[in-house]
């Protein structure tokens, strides 16, 4: 053991909390520790005291009330494929691992329903769903990684909340922990409830400031008969608003003609070339002529391709297009989409905005933001893509200092003059908490420090994430 580990395993609390979670649990080498305490996007990082991963809600429970006691915050983590700082720490806080308490428990085909703990990763749940033939409703590029319990705590959205919502529409139940040890579990699973508060709508992106989330009911949806995924390349002529418009109108446009819309995805020129050039894959459909690039995905019970085809060619802007029914070209198609947040990585430490804009201001948004951060930051690679059909914008500003929030502010200041959301589905964490009192009425941001002053005293609960300043 080195010097630091010697150092940090000595503690009073460390050995408190290797007693309740066994010594190879709880982790004290920097070594070990390392990979707990940066973020995904590398922006946001702070040395741990330890890590302890519990490997029950009871465990986790015991570890709140020795926290609790010696006055120590924690910060819950799941898969650690957060963008916003909100589940590592920030200096001396227990990082939480929930990633033990993994499992499918229960799949229901017939109630559509499935229990998991907090810790099983989307990826496995998707599979868990699709032995029974049904699906979750609810995908991500970071399936792999990230965990249920973390895509409650953040309240996640990914490709299909056009047709099925973000995460806390999904939620069934809960079981969750408190700051004080107790517990309370939620998981009948019943169609209709209207017994007291909404406690697991109100745990949905909380963000680990109000309790913690340790097993998961989700509902669960049929896997449609077909599925049809189509790559539209959108060429615009002068004087019809830009890609953006052409291709929110050519969303419009399915949404009336066709049946069960389950994505709606927006890609740029500058995008494609940077992943294409990252990835090595083929140029797509289109490319380079092409404005923008619609990816759609459509389920249902009857092969929707012909109303599409029929769509796609009387539509005016459209310039070429790729189909595909296969699981594996369908695949071959998302990769373009799937791949942009790696493919930025590649140019270093970004600067991610991920807002939602009014339906009406988002192609008015999309120019002005790429002229501001321009004119601001000339030197800047700057990449949208992002869900169109949830006017969902991910702006990624790549060169200035990881440290400057100076074009996090320019992005967020335009999203408030268009009228939009600072946060659509990444949350507030750590990087926008000084935007909660500019987003929220005096009111609402009191009642939810109330909330948060109730259910945590102590202020042990992720202090430092989603209000300004912390507790
Ligand atoms: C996505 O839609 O791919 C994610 O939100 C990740 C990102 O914004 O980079
Ligand atoms: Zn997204």
């Amino acid at each position: 053991m080195t010097a630091e580990a010697t150092g940090r395993a000595d503690d009073a609390l460390a050995r408190e909390l290797a007693a309740i979670v066994s010594p190879a649990h709880c982790l004290v080498d920097p070594a070990l520790t390392a990979p707990y305490e940066v973020d995904w996007t590398r922006r946001f990082a702070g040395r741990a005291r330890l890590v302890v991963r519990p490997g029950s809600a009871a465990e986790v429970g015991r570890v709140l009330v020795a926290c609790g006691a010696a006055g120590v915050a924690v910060v819950a983590q799941g898969g650690n494929t957060g963008l916003v700082g909100g589940g590592v720490p920030r200096g001396g806080e227990v990082v939480l691992s929930l990633r033990r308490l993994a499992g499918v428990e229960r799949v229901d085909p017939e109630a559509l329903l499935l229990e998991a703990g907090a810790g099983t990763t989307l990826a496995d749940a998707q599979a868990a769903a699709a032995a029974v033939g049904c699906e979750l409703g609810i995908d991500l590029a970071a399936r792999d990684s990230a965990t249920l319990g973390g895509m409650v705590a953040t309240n996640a959205g990914g490709i299909h909340v056009i047709r099925h919502g973000p995460m806390r529409a999904r939620l069934a139940g809960i079981e969750a922990v408190l700051a004080d040890g107790s517990s309370f579990a939620r998981l009948g699973g019943l169609v209709k409830d209207n017994v007291g508060y909404d406690l697991v709508g109100l745990l949905a992106g909380s963000e680990g400031t109000l309790g913690v989330v340790t097993k998961v009911l989700l509902r669960l949806v049929p896997v449609p008969k077909v599925r049809v995924a189509a790559l539209v390349a959108l060429s615009v002529r002068p004087g019809r608003g830009g890609g953006t418009a052409a291709l929110l109108s050519l969303v419009d446009a399915v949404r009336r003609e066709v049946e069960g819309l389950e994505a709606a995805e927006a890609m740029y020129r500058d995008g494609l070339e940077l992943v294409c050039a990252a990835t090595g894959l083929a140029p797509p459909v289109g490319f380079p002529a092409a404005d923008a690039w619609l990816l759609l995905e459509v389920g249902g019970p009857s092969d929707p391709t012909d109303t599409l085809a029929e769509l796609l060619g009387a539509h005016p802007d459209v310039l070429d297009t790729a189909v595909a029914t296969d699981a594996g070209t369908r695949a071959a198609l998302w990769a373009y989409r799937e791949r942009h947040t790696e493919a930025i990585a590649t140019l270093g430490v970004a600067h991610k905005l991920d807002v939602c804009l009014p339906r009406a201001e988002l192609a008015t948004f999309e120019a002005n933001v790429r002229e501001v951060v321009r004119r601001a930051y000339p030197e800047a690679r700057l990449v949208l893509f992002g869900h169109a059909g949830d006017g969902n914008l991910h702006v990624n500003v790549v060169g200035p200092p990881a440290d400057d929030p100076g074009p996090d502010d320019l992005v967020l200041e335009t999203v408030r003059r268009f009228g939009g959301s600072v946060s659509a589905e990444h949350g507030i964490g750590v990087q926008k908490r000084a935007w909660l009192d500019r987003s929220r009425d005096p009111a609402d941001v009191a009642a939810m420090w109330a909330l948060k002053r109730a259910l945590d005293p102590r202020g042990i609960l992720n202090p430092g994430a989603v209000f300004p300043g912390g507790q």
